[in-house]
């Protein structure tokens, strides 16, 4: 290489005028008029408008860079110059100035790429996924990952200047008891024994508060083999962290900052902290769903007192159930047309609901399925305890309260798509607070802990735990933005005894908890301090930040939703070999074909 970069193609300005620059990067774009050439250069710092003169640069030099085709990697020395008013380009911020090239050097040709090297493109995910090297270097992707590097530069900062220290955890561990199936790593060395991948290092960063570390973070890869969404890979990154003599409000003022400071020095915003607060219940009761989002209202409205001790079956027999009867008011849409509604019947199906109903308060008046079963006063009722106006149409669904909630919940999300109503300029920032400490799991009739059972339950609850484990709330917080969880944690029990109850109630036996985490319930009894802490979801923060719909756009390397990796082919078959040393068979039958 002759020519030695003396600027960023993306930096260029009006006051460079006149300036020699030498200048590395790629051809995005090259436009031939005969005698001129003009090239989009690109490099990390953006685009700059390079030409090659023929009259300026000889015939030789210029039919070189006639040879230069899209993704060519060159070195050019030119002259910064002034481009004449009609041919300024408002839309480039590079686009006052243009470089007037004296010297080409050709670094490397390029073959065609499979797609252009632009924002915006109409391309299958797979196909981009298998040439993730030239996906990745498409501006919009390059500003993606430069975020992810500006947050994780701001999180390590300033959880430094909080006294946190960067601790790392294994890789290989033994199985931990959150909510996912683990991923396995046969032991060479220990015939018939398997390491699991950390689902998170929940167990480590405790025993580090035990250790008297007090304050600890880590971004670390955390791994689950649960089905995949836009939200969920199969390994993802969390911002981890544990704090030793902390309550729940010290720990969540210090995630505002966290979360203020990583947002206002990176997006043009302003943060206002504190977040608001609301309760497991009151999301649930509100908006259906532990998280909400919050930057449009349609909320969840119990009608059930209006609609009781009718004729009308259906509601008659929810509400004889314990169940309850709710609505979302969709404004100005009382005339949507009948053929979405059967649609919407078949939406709130996937959620479990046996039907969706509806009342619309149009111009000829109420119409609805259950309209014959009610007075018209009773709909009027309703009109106003609903704050409908005549235009209006409520969706209804009864049923047990979990189903209401899921399947009303998700229909707001779907209305407010179909109606436009999420105004994407929006931070909706709110703690969810005052989780239930369990859930019960009816297909294995037992409790589980909502969390993780490390959670401790709220002091006032503690009585409770055999008796009525419904009732116990646990000091445990998510935190949401827009309706996606982006980080949850919880104070954590530190007590051996209690530590035991809750393993009691979760029906996991004294010799089981024994073997699953004898070191963790001895280490407790070597002093340990109340100690408490949080993880964020690195991915889909970044991906919220970002505007983006997948969290795979903020992941240089991410799986495909069947957790296949299309361009190194990962998962692969091994050798048998590899399998035998490691003491495993494999019980599917190779495919000779391939
Ligand atoms: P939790 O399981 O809630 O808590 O995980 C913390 C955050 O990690 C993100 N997340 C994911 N992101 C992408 N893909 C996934 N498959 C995935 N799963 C979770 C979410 C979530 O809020 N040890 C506890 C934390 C604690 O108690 O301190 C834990 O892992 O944004
Ligand atoms: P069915 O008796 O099942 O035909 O229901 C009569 C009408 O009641 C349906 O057309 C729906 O409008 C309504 N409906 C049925 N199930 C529910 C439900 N779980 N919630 C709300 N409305 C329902």
């Amino acid at each position: 290489m002759v020519l030695k970069r003396s600027d960023n193609c993306g930096e260029l300005r009006k006051n460079d005028v006149d300036k020699s620059v030498v200048l590395n990067g790629w051809v995005s774009r090259r436009r031939d008029h005969g005698g001129l050439i003009f090239v989009d250069l690109r490099d990390r710092s953006g685009i700059v408008q390079i030409v090659f003169d023929e009259a300026a640069l000889g015939a030789d030099a210029f039919d070189i860079a006639e040879t230069l085709r899209n993704e060519f990697v060159i070195a050019i020395s030119g002259k910064v110059r002034a481009r004449s008013a009609d041919t300024v380009n408002p839309k480039m911020s590079t686009g006052e100035i243009e470089v007037v090239v004296n010297e080409l050097e050709i670094l490397n040709k390029a073959k065609t790429p499979p797609f252009y090297i632009q924002d915006g493109i109409d391309v299958d995910e797979n196909v981009r996924l298998k040439y993730r090297y030239l996906d990745l270097r498409r501006p919009e992707m390059q500003e993606n990952i430069r975020l992810r590097h500006k947050v994780t530069m701001i999180m390590r900062r300033y959880l430094d200047e909080n006294g946190f220290y960067e601790i790392e955890t294994p890789m290989l561990c033994r199985s931990t008891p959150e909510g996912a199936r683990d991923f396995l790593v046969p032991s060479r060395l220990n015939a018939g024994q398997f390491y699991a991948l950390p689902q998170s290092p929940q167990i480590f960063k405790q025993l580090l508060m035990v250790s008297g570390f007090e304050r600890y973070f880590q971004i670390v890869r955390c791994f689950r083999d649960e089905d995949l969404r836009a939200d969920r890979q199969p390994e993802f990154t969390q911002l981890d962290i544990e704090t030793s003599f902390l309550d729940q409000d010290d720990i969540i003022k210090i995630m505002e900052g966290l979360i203020k400071n990583i947002f206002e020095s990176t997006l043009d915003v302003k943060i206002e902290i504190p977040f608001q607060r609301m309760s497991w219940q009151e999301a649930m009761d509100r908006f259906g769903s532990d998280k909400p989002d919050l930057r449009f209202g349609m909320e969840l409205i119990d009608i059930s007192e209006f609609v009781k001790g009718s004729d009308f079956k259906v509601f008659n027999s929810v509400l004889e159930n314990n169940g309850q009867i709710k609505v979302i008011k969709v404004d100005d849409y009382a005339n949507i047309p009948r053929r979405e509604l059967d649609n919407l019947v078949e939406y709130v199906k996937i959620y479990g609901a046996k039907g969706l109903a509806w009342i619309q308060y149009t111009d000829e008046g109420v119409k609805s399925p259950f309209k014959k079963f009610y007075s018209d006063e009773t709909f009027d009722k309703i009109k106003q305890f609903t704050n409908a106006k005549t235009g209006d149409l409520l969706l209804v669904v009864g049923d047990k309260a979990s189903v209401v909630a899921q399947a009303l919940g998700e229909l707001r999300l779907e209305m407010a798509r179909r109606r436009n109503l999420i105004d994407e300029n929006k931070l909706c920032f709110v703690w969810i607070v005052d989780f239930p400490m369990f859930e019960y799991v009816e297909d294995e009739k037992r409790y589980k802990a909502m969390h993780h059972p490390f959670t401790r339950p709220r002091a006032e609850d503690v009585d409770f735990l055999l008796t009525s484990p419904d009732k116990v709330r646990a000091d445990a917080y998510d935190i949401v933005l827009n309706g996606v969880e982006v980080g949850g944690g919880s104070l954590r029990i530190y007590q051996r005894d209690l530590q035991q109850k809750v393993f009691e109630a979760i029906g996991l036996s004294d010799d089981e908890a024994r073997a699953k985490f004898g070191f963790l319930m001895d280490a407790f009894e070597f002093g340990t301090p109340p100690h408490g802490g949080i993880a964020f979801g690195l991915d889909r923060l970044i991906m919220l930040m970002a505007k983006r719909k997948s969290i795979r756009d903020v992941i240089a390397f991410p799986k495909t939703q069947s957790a296949i990796d299309p361009m190194s082919h990962a998962p692969s078959e091994v050798d048998d070999k590899q399998l035998r040393e490691l003491h495993i068979k494999s019980t599917v039958k190779k495919d000779t074909n391939k």
